[in-house]
């Protein structure tokens, strides 16, 4: 019985643990390897106009409640949902709609807005 017990409180553990990794998604080591410079140049440029006032529906940059639930898709998710765009409550468009913009400026940008509520 004892055994039993035991065994299930550690699944318990495992699943809670788990859980807890799901939602950890962005880490402060997923957002050192951007250039954070480069990030908050980008982001001035080409997407403040739409996430400092969250205008189309879009995640305002340092409000938290905007972002916990986007960080647990992970880093990679967010940088390619940057990079191609996508439609869900809103609209945001590729690249936020600066073509010249690099894949790797794109992911800077994206680490500076996700370091603004980490
Ligand atoms: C024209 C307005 C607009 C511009 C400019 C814009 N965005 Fe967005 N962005 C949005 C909207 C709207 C959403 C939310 C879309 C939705 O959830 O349906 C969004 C969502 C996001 C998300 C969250 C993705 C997710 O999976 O939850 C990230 C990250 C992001 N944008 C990064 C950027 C970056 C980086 C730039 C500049 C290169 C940028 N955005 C420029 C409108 C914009």
């Amino acid at each position: 019985m004892g055994r039993i017990i035991s065994t299930l409180a550690l699944s318990a553990v495992c699943i809670l643990s788990f859980g807890l990794d799901a939602r950890a998604g962005v880490t402060a080591a997923d957002i050192a390897k951007y250039d954070l410079a480069s990030g908050e140049s980008v982001y001035n440029k080409s997407c403040a106009a739409c996430h400092t006032s969250g205008i189309l529906k879009a995640p305002k940059t340092g409000v938290k409640a905007d972002w916990t639930a986007r960080l647990g898709q992970g880093m990679n998710t967010l940088v390619k949902k940057s990079i191609d765009g996508y439609t869900a409550e809103g609209n945001m468009p590729a690249k936020g709609g600066d073509a010249e913009l690099t894949d790797k400026q794109v992911g800077d940008a994206v680490a500076y807005m996700v370091k603004q509520v980490l």
